[in-house]
């Protein structure tokens, strides 16, 4: 059923345990842009040149992955929290978020006051880098200051292994702990919010579907139709900021 923000705002009152599961839709309103609406990231770029396999197998496959990098990171790191991220740090706390799964790598959940241990980041995160070789932790900063330098392939400082973003490209492996952790906080929600995601990404987009299997109310605010709306109990077509900073202002109201 379409619903609205009230509605939401007394399922989060009345929630024991409420998880939230959030895409690219919440970070829009901050500025970056999504993978599949019109415009974004996909429409730019063809996700089969920015996979694992290439990422490993090549220079030349590095060089494109840190080329678009040099395009699509700026754009994060100058990005603050929208209204979303900050409604979801409120409903933190207030007592009435038991965690946010996500799948994104902008890090606004945490830079909005959400305290990392509440965080599951499915995809990664992209303001963290490693060698793949040595393990060296760097900064994101960090590689970029080299890009702009001229190194178009960025190389470990310490023992010249390949450097990569903490990011889960197309192709790699999940994090592990990250996911096993994501279905046990799913199958144990009363109250499972998914929060601009179109939900057609694997296996990320299973977790709303534990959640719904282990009898979670299932909610879906976005703005546009999802694979998972039918199996919705309640969908919100709206602006993610909008709608999660009403379910605050309405919980406000009813406290
Ligand atoms: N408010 C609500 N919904 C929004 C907003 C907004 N301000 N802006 C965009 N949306 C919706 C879009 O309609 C779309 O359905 O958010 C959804 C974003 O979907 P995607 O762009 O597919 O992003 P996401 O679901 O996070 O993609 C999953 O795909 O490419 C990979 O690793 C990448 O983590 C990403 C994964």
């Amino acid at each position: 059923m379409i619903g609205d923000a009230p509605r939401l705002a007394e399922l989060f009152r009345g929630a024991r345990t409420p998880v939230v599961f959030t895409g690219a839709g919440v970070s829009t309103e901050s500025g970056i842009p999504d993978f599949r609406s019109p415009g974004g990231i996909w429409d730019r770029f063809d996700p089969n040149e920015f996979t694992y396999a290439n990422f490993i197998g090549s220079l030349e496959g590095r060089r494109k992955y840190w080329e678009l990098g040099r395009v699509t990171y700026p754009v994060i790191r100058a990005a603050r929290p929208n209204a979303a991220h900050v409604a979801l740090a409120e409903l933190h706390r207030r007592g009435r978020l038991d965690c946010c799964i996500t799948q994104n790598i902008d890090n606004l959940h945490q830079a909005a006051g959400l305290p990392p241990e509440k965080v599951i980041e499915l995809h990664g995160n992209a303001t963290r880098a490693r060698c793949l070789a040595c393990g060296a932790a760097y900064t994101r900063d960090e590689v970029h200051v080299w890009l702009e330098a001229g190194d178009g392939v960025p190389a470990c400082p310490a023992c010249g292994g390949i450097v990569k973003p903490a990011t889960v490209l197309f192709g790699e492996a999940m994090p592990a702990r990250e996911m096993a952790e994501a279905e046990r906080r799913a199958r144990q929600a009363d109250l499972f919010v998914v929060v601009g995601s179109s939900l057609v990404v694997y296996p990320a987009a299973y977790i709303p579907v534990h959640a719904k299997h282990a009898g979670a109310t299932l909610v879906i605010v976005n703005l546009a139709p999802t694979p998972l709306d039918e199996r919705a109990d309640l969908v919100i077509r709206g602006q993610a900021g909008h709608v999660m900073g009403a379910v605050v202002a309405g919980m406000e109201r009813c406290s």
